[in-house]
């Protein structure tokens, strides 16, 4: 060979494929693929083998079942391939390329076997699949195109879903958000309202895919998956996931407040419709979500009335308030007794906003996404009447709980944010009279 050659050759060096263990480790992805691992970084999928809640409470899982394996399944489950029935596991001594639902693991999706607790089978071949159809040769892995990651396929939808369904017992699915899902009208193939899940979850924009030379114009798929629970612990992740949890919320809702006035005093109407969550509002773990209502009739400055006050540290269910309107998932076990404890419930009754079935009321599909109720504001008529809507992600409850059985250390307990639901407080003011806001 020429020495001339020579050179040339070893000015172009050829990087080697990563290894299988650098494919499972997420840190190995950032050279080329920064962002989406930045991201991924503050999602719930990465952090959902040390979030403290969940530790705390497969911990108490673990006491009463023997080990957390139910629980691992999906929110660990390349720990559960190594470590299936071992007890007092150390959650956090695991690094990314096991904790926690990873980049290797969602992008080695080939199949779904049930589509519930994880259902899931891996191809563990090394390659990376997409939803693109010709992507660059890369040599740091080998790429491929899949339905499961392709949202106009409703693949992509079942392969979420088959790990936000739990069903547990005798098929009572707890958590149901792809069933619910399943049954509106973003589920039907082929018409213009089809959305699946990434079409919300994962937002688009215009960019590279991955920084290496010559990488063309794609659409860049958001991997921060926001929706109600962030960062507890320290993670620079955290601000942007509190705005964009935020902004989701806020555009959930429809919210119109009526305030009629008759002999005996007045009355406020509230009704909230489920506007753009593709499923129930709230749904998934809402056995641990709390999302109510707050009324407040007042005048001139002084209070007639109010249901919904919650105190910041108290448990919403806590407050002695006849009129009190929440929305969430409630549990019971074998004696009926209501229970915090997914592994001890045997059915449930959902008090959530349904999402949408069917455009046309006269559908025999069609569920009303609405729900009212009104409040008796007393003998006065009240100058203002205002309503807001909030939501937390962890109700006292379950944080009370854990914490007297010892898994939660007690300093967590205000960890949790309450969200506002609504993206500003309805305001009805009597010039207004009959009419309504929204
Ligand atoms: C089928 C998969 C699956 C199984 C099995 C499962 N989870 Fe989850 N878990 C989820 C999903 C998906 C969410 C997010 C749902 C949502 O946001 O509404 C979640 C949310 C949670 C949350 C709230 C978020 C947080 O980290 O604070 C906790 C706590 C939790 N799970 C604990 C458990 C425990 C304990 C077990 C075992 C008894 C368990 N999960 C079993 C899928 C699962
Ligand atoms: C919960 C599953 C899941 C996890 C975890 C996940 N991804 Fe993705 N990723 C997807 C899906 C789904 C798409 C395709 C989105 C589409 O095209 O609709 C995607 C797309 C991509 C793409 C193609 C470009 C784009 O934005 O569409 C890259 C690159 C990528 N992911 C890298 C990563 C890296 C790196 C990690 C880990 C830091 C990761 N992903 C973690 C589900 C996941
Ligand atoms: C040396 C750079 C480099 C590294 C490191 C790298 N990738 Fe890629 N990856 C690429 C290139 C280049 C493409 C194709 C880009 C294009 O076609 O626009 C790509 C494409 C992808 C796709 C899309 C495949 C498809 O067909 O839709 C996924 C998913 C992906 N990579 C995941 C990963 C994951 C996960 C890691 C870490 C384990 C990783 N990549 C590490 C360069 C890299
Ligand atoms: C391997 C199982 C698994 C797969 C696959 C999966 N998820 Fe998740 N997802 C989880 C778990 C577990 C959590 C909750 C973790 C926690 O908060 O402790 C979660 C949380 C979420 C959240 C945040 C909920 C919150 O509490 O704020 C969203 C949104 C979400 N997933 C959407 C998706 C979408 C969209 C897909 C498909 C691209 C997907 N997930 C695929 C297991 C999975
Ligand atoms: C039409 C848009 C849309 C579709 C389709 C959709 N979602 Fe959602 N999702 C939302 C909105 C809006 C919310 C509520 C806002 C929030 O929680 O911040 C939400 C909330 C969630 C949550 C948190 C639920 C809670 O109350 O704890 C999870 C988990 C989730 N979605 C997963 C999924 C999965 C999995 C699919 C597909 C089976 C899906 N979503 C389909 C819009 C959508």
């Amino acid at each position: 060979m020429p020495p001339l050659l020579l050179v040339a050759l070893a000015c172009t060096p050829r990087p080697d494929p990563l290894t299988p263990a650098e494919l499972r480790d997420p840190e190995s992805c950032a050279e080329c693929h920064q962002d989406h691992v930045q991201e991924w970084r503050g999602s719930r999928h990465a952090l959902a083998s040390t979030s403290p809640m969940f530790q705390a409470l497969s911990a108490a899982a673990e006491q009463d079942l023997g080990n957390r394996d139910l629980c691992l399944d999906c929110h660990g489950p390349f720990i559960l391939d190594e470590h299936a029935g071992e007890r007092g596991l150390d959650l956090d001594s695991f690094d990314e390329s096991m904790r926690g639902v990873n980049c290797y693991f969602c992008h080695s999706i080939d199949g779904i076997e049930e589509m519930h607790n994880n259902g899931l089978t891996l191809a563990d071949d090394g390659v990376m699949r997409g939803s693109i159809d010709q992507p660059l040769d890369t040599p740091a892995h080998k790429s491929t195109y899949s339905s499961y990651m392709d949202r106009r396929s409703p693949d992509s939808s079942a392969a979420c879903g088959s790990c936000h369904d739990v069903m547990l017992g005798d098929g009572v699915f707890f958590e149901r958000t792809y069933q619910e899902w399943s049954e509106t009208l973003f589920a039907e193939e082929g018409e213009p309202w089809a959305l699946g899940c990434n079409d919300c979850h994962m937002d688009g924009s215009d960019g590279v895919i991955a920084q290496v030379e010559g990488a063309p114009t794609r659409r860049v798929h958001s991997h921060m998956w926001p929706a109600v629970d962030i960062p507890l612990r320290d993670n620079p992740e955290t601000e942007v996931q509190v705005a964009a949890v935020q902004k989701l919320l806020q555009t959930t809702l429809w919210a119109e407040l009526c305030v009629v006035q008759y002999d005996g005093g007045a009355l406020a109407t509230v009704t909230l419709e489920n506007l753009s969550a593709g499923h129930g509002f709230p749904s998934g773990a809402a056995q641990d979500r709390r999302v109510w209502v707050q009324v407040r009739a007042t005048k001139d400055g002084e209070v007639l009335y109010e249901s919904g006050v919650v105190p910041p540290d108290r448990a919403v269910g806590s407050i002695d308030d006849p009129d009190l309107w929440v929305m969430q998932n409630h549990l019971y076990d074998a004696e009926g007794h209501e229970t915090h404890t997914l592994w001890e419930a045997v059915s449930y009754e959902a008090a959530v906003l349904h999402g949408a079935t069917a455009v046309d009321p006269n559908d025999p599909d069609y569920v009303d996404t609405h729900a009212w109720k009104t409040y008796g504001l007393g003998a006065t008529v009240p100058d203002t009447v205002t309503v807001d809507v909030y939501m937390r992600p962890m109700t006292y409850d379950i944080i009370d709980l854990m914490i007297e059985r010892g898994t939660l250390d007690p300093a967590m307990r205000d960890a949790w944010p309450t969200w506002e639901v609504l993206p500003r407080t309805l305001v009805w003011t009597a010039d207004l009279g009959q009419e309504c806001v929204e």
